[in-house]
């Protein structure tokens, strides 16, 4: 038997390795670490998964379909999950999943795995992934079933030379790619507990923000955001260099208690400083350039989108019908969002299309106006007759 598993060069994952060949009788493993922007040095973690007993150790480079093909589509979706959480670790699953699904048809292998735990919602957003691009292969969680605690995970792994943890291990658990953290665990399990400042790494403190505002321009071409401060720009580099301007001005930070799709409630952290204001002025650009109805209507779209995410089905039947509804709203959403950055805000305080249905002389309250004022009332009539009949029928009893 030949397995394919994610490995991220942390001690669980790295345990998986020694585990899978000893208790489940796993001839080959071969694992994967997907370069996600996380910012981890990869070539020793390469090393480090054949020291751990791997057959074979892939990295490879996923950047960019991260930011084209998962990050941009739930910007032009402004998905936010529970109104917040902008799915920054929910959005890497699915693609893990697929270099992990390539792999396994190229060399062969029976099955995946994956080093998550049985509490939480990576572990379907891996499985339904995997169910979804290749329903032949067998997923393999061995730390959903192995029982283990910490201290006995690090005693195992040193018994197949894994190294125990050098540093004193931080009380958190924190995922991390190029569109944010997601940091939970330790003294964060209160939800009365602030956050201490010491979790933040992408975002800065107010007190150490600048004095002065600072304003980016975001252009947008159908609703994927091309350019910034007037120069196109890649996507990978533009979501670093937003990264690093918003945070700057302590832009970013959420902190809530969210509803995972296993039934339990549970305090996160994120910082995902671009990301954010990237959802923000694409919003914003919508305004400008959708025509009302298609607003309305994309709102229940946007949330239905984003459970889908949340709750792993990114390669789902439902997710590809939306996505044909919010790329054909996106045709009209091209043109320049103006955001100040000051003291953790960011403010939209200009937006510009070519697209635009704003129409000057209709809002103008100058002596330019065009509306038909008149108009409105023979509408208000009609509008309100239903109200008004009720009102008479009430007001007869
Ligand atoms: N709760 C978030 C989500 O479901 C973040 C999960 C973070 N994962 C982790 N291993 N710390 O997307
Ligand atoms: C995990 O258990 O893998 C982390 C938490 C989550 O997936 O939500």
């Amino acid at each position: 038997k030949k397995v394919v598993l994610a490995y991220s060069g942390g001690v669980d994952t790295s345990v998986c390795i020694p585990y899978l060949k000893h208790e489940w009788g796993v001839e080959e493993v071969i694992t994967l670490a997907a370069d996600l922007g996380q910012g981890d040095e990869l070539e020793p973690v390469r090393e480090k998964a054949l020291k751990s007993g791997a057959s074979e150790s892939l990295v490879v480079d996923v950047k960019e379909d991260f930011v084209k093909d998962y990050a941009f589509r739930a910007i032009q979706a402004n998905a936010l999950y529970e109104n917040r959480y902008p799915l920054s670790t929910a959005l890497a699953r699915p693609l893990i999943t697929k270099a992990l699904v390539e792999a396994a048809e190229k060399y062969g292998a029976d099955a995946i795995a994956h080093g998550c735990t049985g509490k939480g919602n990576d572990q379907v957003r891996f499985d339904v992934s995997a169910a979804a691009l290749n329903p032949n292969l067998k997923i393999l969680a061995p730390a959903r079933e192995w029982g283990m605690s910490r201290e006995e995970t690090i005693a195992y792994g040193e018994r197949y030379g894994i190294p125990s943890p050098v540093k004193k291990k931080s009380p958190y658990s924190i995922d991390r790619n190029l569109l944010g953290r997601s940091i939970e665990a330790g003294p964060l399990e209160d939800p009365n507990v602030e956050p201490p400042e010491e979790i933040y790494l992408m975002t800065k403190a107010i007190a150490d923000t600048p004095d002065k505002p600072e304003y980016v321009e975001i252009g947008f071409s159908r609703g994927v955001p091309t350019t910034l401060n007037g120069e196109f720009i890649n996507p990978v580099d533009l979501i670093q260099q937003l990264n690093q301007v918003v945070g700057n001005h302590g832009v970013g930070r959420i902190d809530m208690v969210e509803n995972r799709l296993v039934g339990i409630k549970s305090r996160e952290i994120y910082e995902t400083p671009a990301l954010l204001v990237l959802i923000q002025a694409h919003r914003d650009l919508e305004s400008l350039t959708l025509t009302a109805d298609i607003s309305h209507y994309k709102r229940g779209i946007e949330e239905t989108y984003s459970q889908l995410i949340y709750n792993g089905l990114w390669y789902s039947p439902l997710k590809g019908a939306l996505d044909a509804f919010i790329q054909k709203t996106q045709e009209q959403v091209s043109g320049t969002v103006r955001v100040k950055l000051f003291k953790g805000n960011a403010t939209i305080v200009g937006r510009i299309s070519e697209n635009s249905l704003y129409t000057p002389d209709l809002a103008t309250y100058g002596a330019e106006d065009t509306f038909d004022h008149k108009a409105a009332e023979g509408f208000i009539y009609v509008w309100g007759l239903p109200t008004r009949i009720w009102s008479q029928q009430q007001n007869a009893k």
